[in-house]
């Protein structure tokens, strides 16, 4: 990867987007792929603090339909399905594999309590169309044999899996080879107004530059409310960082399926890693692996699948999460000219990817406006009054 610095006080470009994370870099690439001239700035190397570098990866509409906004399942099921020709063409682009697989899930019920949960979700997967078949205990077992012996019931989803530190590989070298530039190390501290040019500021080693451009696309994640807009009447986001702690164990391969129970998940790679996940916490930047966090990770995994108390505990990784008031991503254009935001994806960064990538180029390069985006515009936080009656 040619990843550089900018070496001048000022330079141009089409568009910059600030943030190298999964939404960035695919957003990124679908512009370069349109022909526009792209810098991605990212304040560390890419994939050193990214959501996406900790993400499990699981592309689950299915999973948890019952406990999302139906927009946003919605949204998700238009991207899940076009994962797989994002994924040839991202892998042929770049040649790294990034491990799709799409054996599915288990929903698996340990107890009455989980099993009461699973056929909520089973009536409310049917009522909306949602693919997904109720598998008995025994025929949960016959799938994945080290599943706990006293399973209760299941559900099998075609929910997906993909590598995410794999994509943070491949989307640099995809977007370098369509002509995109990535910037790393470089804080963005502002962005301004010149009439019809942006000049995004930048600190590199203490040396400042700025970088000009018709387009500016925010995709700091958990990070975006930290770019002061300065002069800009731009909408602003509620955004705070939810942080993730996840395990990564190593060993004999145990799963083939994605597992989950209502309380943790367990995602399977192909040459035996596990991903364990995740918690979820009010921490703020808090990046401390915390000895609870791992007890109760470890406690829910091990009562799925027993054996994985025999793997290697090879990492635990702490990320943070984009969420938004409303834990919706914002996705859309903020300052009713040149200024756009693709960031508060929350649980959903990586299934989201290229969809986001997708209708965020169609409106920066064509003034498109898909209607899957309506729900996620970004002017939705607007403050409005509130009436205290007393
Ligand atoms: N996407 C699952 C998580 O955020 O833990």
């Amino acid at each position: 990867m040619t990843s550089t610095h900018l070496n001048q006080r000022t330079e141009q470009t089409d568009v910059v987007v600030i943030g190298g994370g999964i939404i960035g870099l695919a957003v990124a690439y679908a512009l370069a792929q349109r022909g526009r001239a792209v810098t991605v700035v990212e304040a560390a190397r890419i994939g050193e603090r990214a959501a996406a570098g900790v993400a499990a990866g699981m592309l689950a509409p299915s999973s948890e339909a019952d406990l999302s906004d139906p927009r946003l399942t919605t949204l998700a099921l238009a991207s899940h399905a076009a994962y797989p020709a994002w994924v040839a063409d991202l892998e042929q682009a770049s040649g790294v594999e990034v491990g799709y697989d799409a054996t599915g899930t288990l929903l698996v019920a340990l107890h009455r309590d989980h099993l009461a949960l699973i056929e909520h979700l089973h009536a409310f997967q049917v009522e909306r169309g949602l693919a997904a078949e109720r598998l008995t205990g025994a025929q949960a077992r016959d799938e994945e044999p080290y599943l706990a012996p006293g399973i209760a019931g299941a559900l099998r989803m075609p929910d997906a899996q993909v590598d995410p530190r794999r994509l943070l590989r491949a989307l640099p070298l995809a977007l370098e080879r369509a002509g995109g530039r990535i910037v790393e190390d470089t804080r963005v501290t502002a962005v301004t107004r010149d009439g019809d040019v942006y000049e995004v500021t930048t600190e590199h080693d203490g040396m400042a530059s700025t970088l000009r451009a018709t387009q500016v696309v925010l995709a700091a994640g958990a990070w975006s409310r930290q770019i002061a807009l300065v002069g800009l009447e731009a909408a602003t986001l509620p955004m705070r960082p939810v942080k993730g702690q996840i395990l990564r164990l190593r060993g004999e391969r145990l799963l083939r399926h994605v597992i989950r129970t209502p309380d943790v998940y367990l995602v399977p790679r192909a040459d035996g890693e596990i991903v364990v996940g995740a918690s979820m916490e009010e921490q703020g930047f808090d990046a401390r692996p915390t000895a609870g966090a791992v007890h109760d990770l470890l406690r829910e995994a091990r009562r799925a699948v027993p054996g994985i108390a025999e793997l290697e505990l090879a990492e635990c990784g702490v990320g943070f999460r984009p969420a938004l008031r409303d834990h919706l991503p914002a996705i859309g254009n903020i300052d009713g000219a040149g200024l756009f935001v693709a960031s508060g994806h929350f649980r959903d960064g990586v299934v989201l990817a290229p969809i986001t990538a997708r209708l965020l180029a169609d409106l920066v390069c064509d003034g498109r406006l898909d209607a899957l985006l309506e729900p996620f515009a970004p002017g939705r936080f607007a403050p409005a009054s509130i009436e205290v009656t007393r």
